[in-house]
Parts: C-alpha cells; sequence; structure tokens
C-alpha cells in the first residue's frame, strides 16, 4: 500500500530547473544550446510528493562538526534503508578517523548534501555528496544510489549495469574517454568505488563521475566523463534502461504541466498569531529559535506553537526549504519569522566570501521564492563567525544572530532534558537555540511553551525582541538582554 502511495506520488513528478546553475529546462529543446555533456538535470525536490529530509549529528560536540543530509521517501523502504546505513556508515567511518586526534582548529568537518538525479515512477536517483574537511583542505566526493519503485529495490551505481562483463567494458569505454585529458585513465578499475555515482544526461548519455583525487591530482576539480548513450545501452540492466528512459523522458517535458500544488493545511488559531503585538522593551520576552529544519517533525512543532499561540524563528536549511516548501509556507503565513542558515549547514566561517555568498543567496532565494518575503536574518552554522561572513552579511543587508541560550538538544538528550534546561536558563530577552529536526525538541516544546508562559513571558520572533530599535545589517546578536528597557508609561 505505501509503495502504490510512493509510485503514484511520483508520477506526478515534472521536471523542473536544476540547481547549481546546470542547464534548466527549456520548452523548446531545438533552441537550447547544447548542455555540457556531463551535466546532470537535477529533479526539483519539491515536485516530488512524499519526500521529507533526515539529518544525522555527531553525538559528541566536542572535536569535530558533522552535517549529514539525505531525503526519505514515504513507501520506498529500501531505499531509505540505504541512505539510512550510508550515513551511519560515513559519521563511523569520519568518527574513528578523527577521534584520536587532539583538538585542530579549524575542526574537521563532515558534510553530506544531496541531490535527485531521477524521480518518476520508473526510477528514483539520489546523490550524495560529500564535502570533508581535513587537514586544513576540503575533500569532495559523490555516491549515486537508484530505487527501482515497481520491484521496491534500491541498488548502488553499479545496478545500472548487466553484471561485471558489463563493468569492465564500461572501465575500457570510460578508458577511452579520458585518454586525451592526461594519465588519470590509467587508474580506472572495473572494481571498488570506481563507479559509484553514475546518472544520465538529458540525452540519455551515462555520466560517470569520479571523487576528488580518486584518479589524479586533487587539483584537477570535478572529474566526469559522459558515455555516448547508443555505445551504453548494450550495458544497462533493465533497471538501468528504466532509468534512462525516465530522464530522456524528463528532460523532454512529459508531465510538464502535472506540478502539483501544495495546498498547507492551516490551523484556524493561526491567525492571530500576529507579529509586532508584542512590545518586548515593556513584556518579558523569549525568542525561541528552531534550526536545521524542516524535518519530519516541524509539521507537528508548528501545530504545537499554533494551538499556543506562541511566534518563533526558523532559520532554515536552503537544502531542506527547497525540498519542502509547504512547510516553509506554513511557518510564514502562521506568523513566524523565517531566517537562513546557509544551504547545506557547512561552516562558513572556513569559507572564502564567494562560497559564504553563494551558500548564503541559494537559501536566501528559494526562501523569498516559497514566501515572499526576503529573510534578513543569519544564522551562522555552528554559530561560527568570520570576518568575511560579517562583511558578506552587511552587504546582503542581513543580520548575524547567535544565541544566549542552549537547549544543548543537538547533541541528544530527552524531551524532559531539554524542557528543564531551557525553563531553567530562560530570562528575558533570551535568544534560545533549538532543533527542530530532533523529534525530543519537539516532544519538550509544549512543556517549555507551559512553563515560561507561567512566568509571565511572551514568545516572539527574533526581530520582535529588537523591536522599534531594528537590527544592523553585518552586526551579530546574540541576546536582546543588552537592549535598553523602556520604563512603563504612566
Ligand atoms: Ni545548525
Amino acid at each position: 500500500m505505501h509503495k502504490s502511495r510512493f509510485v503514484s506520488g511520483v508520477a506526478l513528478l515534472a521536471l523542473s530547473a536544476s540547481g547549481c546553475g546546470m542547464a534548466a529546462a527549456a520548452p523548446e529543446r531545438g533552441l537550447m544550446v547544447p548542455a555540457e555533456p556531463t551535466l546532470i538535470d537535477f529533479v526539483d525536490p519539491a515536485t516530488v510528493v512524499g519526500l521529507s529530509t533526515e539529518t544525522l549529528t555527531d553525538d559528541d560536540p566536542g572535536s569535530r562538526y558533522v552535517h549529514i543530509n539525505y531525503p526519505e521517501f514515504a513507501g520506498a523502504t529500501a531505499l531509505n534503508r540505504a541512505l539510512r546505513a550510508q550515513a551511519e556508515r560515513q559519521l563511523k567511518d569520519f568518527r574513528d578517523r578523527t577521534e584520536s586526534a587532539d583538538p585542530v582548529t579549524p575542526r574537521p568537518e563532515l558534510n553530506v548534501d544531496w541531490q535527485l538525479a531521477a524521480a518518476s515512477s520508473k526510477a528514483v536517483a539520489v546523490r550524495l555528496r560529500t564535502g570533508e574537511y581535513l587537514h586544513e583542505s576540503w575533500g569532495n566526493s559523490t555516491r549515486t544510489y537508484w530505487y527501482d519503485p515497481r520491484e521496491g529495490k534500491a541498488v548502488d551505481s553499479t545496478g545500472l549495469l548487466a553484471g561485471e562483463p558489463a563493468l569492465r567494458r564500461l572501465a575500457v569505454l570510460v578508458k577511452a574517454e579520458l585518454r586525451d585529458r592526461g594519465p588519470q585513465a590509467d587508474r580506472v578499475t572495473a572494481e571498488g568505488d570506481t563507479f559509484d555515482s553514475m546518472a544520465f544526461n538529458r540525452d540519455g548519455d551515462l555520466v560517470v563521475e569520479f571523487d576528488d583525487c580518486q584518479l589524479g591530482p586533487c587539483s584537477l576539480g570535478r572529474l566526469a566523463v559522459a558515455v555516448r548513450a547508443a555505445r551504453v545501452e548494450p550495458l544497462l540492466s533493465p533497471l538501468g534502461r528504466r532509468a534512462q528512459e525516465s530522464v530522456r523522458e524528463s528532460a523532454g517535458g512529459a508531465a510538464a504541466d502535472e506540478v502539483p500544488h501544495f495546498t498547507p493545511t492551516r490551523s484556524p488559531d493561526a491567525v492571530s498569531n500576529r507579529a509586532g503585538s508584542v512590545d518586548c522593551a515593556r513584556a518579558k520576552c523569549v525568542a525561541l529559535t528552531f534550526d536545521d529544519g524542516p524535518g519530519p517533525d516541524t509539521g507537528r512543532l508548528l501545530d504545537l506553537l499554533a494551538k499556543e499561540r506562541a511566534r518563533a524563528t526558523f532559520f532554515v536549511l536552503g537544502s531542506n526549504a527547497a525540498a519542502q516548501p509547504a512547510l516553509l509556507r506554513r511557518m510564514s503565513e502562521e506568523g513566524h519569522l523565517v531566517g537562513n542558515h546557509s544551504w547545506d549547514h557547512k561552516d562558513l566561517s572556513k569559507q572564502g566570501s564567494s562560497k559564504i555568498a553563494d551558500s548564503l543567496d541559494r537559501t536566501k532565494d528559494v526562501v523569498s521564492a516559497v514566501i515572499g518575503q526576503t529573510p534578513t536574518l543569519v544564522r551562522p552554522p555552528y554559530g561560527a563567525v568570520s570576518r568575511q561572513l560579517r562583511n558578506v552579511t552587511r552587504n546582503m543587508g542581513s543580520s548575524l544572530v547567535n544565541w544566549d541560550v542552549d537547549a544543548k538538544d543537538r547533541h541528544g538528550g530527552t524531551a524532559r532534558d531539554i524542557a528543564g534546561r531551557t525553563v531553567r536558563e530562560a530570562r528575558p530577552g533570551a535568544i534560545i537555540l533549538m532543533h527542530d529536526i530532533r523529534r525530543e525538541t519537539v516532544d519538550a516544546v509544549p512543556d517549555i511553551l507551559k512553563q515560561l508562559r507561567g512566568k509571565g513571558y511572551s514568545f516572539v520572533t527574533v526581530a520582535e525582541l529588537y523591536g522599534s530599535a531594528g537590527m544592523q545589517a553585518g552586526r551579530l546578536y546574540e541576546s536582546g538582554n543588552g537592549l535598553p528597557r523602556r520604563q512603563p508609561l504612566t
């Protein structure tokens, strides 16, 4: 039953513009400039029904930064299981490799983000993109999982091929393609992880991607090869053929007029949560902030906040927001403030200005497109701030927001711990850090609201905390405590 729901869900797909500056779908293909053959047209995740996102972080916050994000599909159990297992493997492997090291600055970091290389009732492909920061440099790798909705089967990329002989033949074709580009061709072998990331371009050519430093010097950048459709066809497995067909059909604009329209459900109470109705210079206010979402429990959190007429600030990841626009729309419609928490949760203080701007701009564009309002508050991932980050946010007209009360929910803890700590540490003007990607956090919210309301607190957005004093671009805010408090009018 779940499976059919998923299949009918993906049948509603349409190909839409791709991220990362890759070739966008255009109505008349004859007019298009041919795309670079190794580029993949990614499917807009917002068009996939039944998709949500999961996050895995490290329980030990001490020595490293970890943020692993991957999609989850209603009913696609085998694919969900494969993605979860891969996330856990990568976390464990990274932990093992960084465990004994003395604390270093900047910290080692593991970041995994994802894209959809296909999504239809014929085939689904999730491309996991891993960034690892070790020894003061980034290494990037990709791995693509394929799913057959008909069979309910998940395979790694070699599952696109008809067995070992096809893999060996593909290795020969890839070597031939690479021969003119230098000595890296010699390092292609038909084994191991060499062929762990494969997908099709719009013409049905097979795009084989290699990790940084896998075949040659790390300075090469992205190395990928496109093997022409006609040459690769005889090598494909039945799933491989359906996958190729699916990507070609999407590129041809099949089902283009079937983009589902989201109709977010609204709580009737929500309308009374009007922003600006509390003057925090006089009232006791706290700003609850929820980071890293939207996630699987965000809808439930919105229900809880609406019921208690409490407003909050959501610092969303662009990658999650793009996949679940209906939740974003709910946040905005129900009186909450949506802020920018970067695209994929990489530590921005390690990045140069252009990468910082790219991560924040992409997220800003998604949020503005969905809610019709430009986010002006930025919460830096891990709270890490650099001079470049301040400059970029100043130029964007945005302020930086950290916190003065940490619910410490990112690294585990029961709902009871989270509620207890938050209530104990809250004070007038506090900015409270929480994460709506954690079930325990959302479980703690009713208790937090009840107890703090009992102490006379109002729940406002971060911008409301500063009220008419306003917030300045490029400045870092960590608490509303230092604000001049006005005497009540007599
Ligand atoms: Ni975060």
